[in-house]
């Protein structure tokens, strides 16, 4: 039996898309798989969310300090694992767009009213890596300020279900 309430019925829609969720989600094949099943043969899925890098013990370092700011991160995954997804839910990926936004770390902070202490320990790993330590996939730079930024590689996949 099904754990999953279904709220809508199969080929419903023309387009579904779902915006920096699938991050988030305990189950993000069973989210692909909804949107592709409530989209009509012809219609269109769009994904877009942050991706890690393809290398698991990057995209892992990548993802420890993601789930100290915001508990409800569930896990970065790579672009590969987002194709895999939309493949496996009975898509075709039909595109796929990346691009690199920066954010300001202290500004990411306030936003997710990330406790001090866990700010600190947060901001000490990116302090690490621009000190020459391991690698966070985050991509961190320190201004003359001394604020950091970061970078998110964030992708939009778009994809068509398959007949
Ligand atoms: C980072 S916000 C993105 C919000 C919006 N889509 C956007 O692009 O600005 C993540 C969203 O995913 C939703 N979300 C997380 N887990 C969910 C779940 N299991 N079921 C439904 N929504 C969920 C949250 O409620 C939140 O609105």
């Amino acid at each position: 039996m099904s754990r999953h309430v279904r709220l809508y019925l199969d080929d419903q829609f023309d387009l579904v898309v779902c915006r920096l969720a699938l991050h988030q989600v305990a189950d993000p094949a069973a989210l692909v798989g909804e949107m592709v099943h409530v989209t009509r043969p012809g219609g269109r899925i769009g994904v877009t969310d942050m991706i890690a890098d393809e290398d698991s013990e990057l995209a892992e370092e990548t993802n420890r300090p993601e789930r100290l700011r915001a508990p409800n991160h569930n896990r970065t995954l790579s672009l590969t694992e987002v194709h895999a997804l939309l493949e496996a839910a009975g898509a075709s990926v039909a595109s796929t767009a990346v691009r690199d936004h920066d954010l300001d770390l202290k500004d990411r902070l306030t936003c997710s009213q990330t406790p001090a202490p866990v700010r600190a320990q947060i901001r000490t790993r990116l302090e690490e890596e621009l000190a020459g330590g391991t690698a966070t996939g985050l991509r961190p730079a320190c201004g003359d300020d001394q604020a950091i930024s970061f970078t998110h590689a964030w992708a939009t996949v778009t994809g068509t279900p398959r007949d």
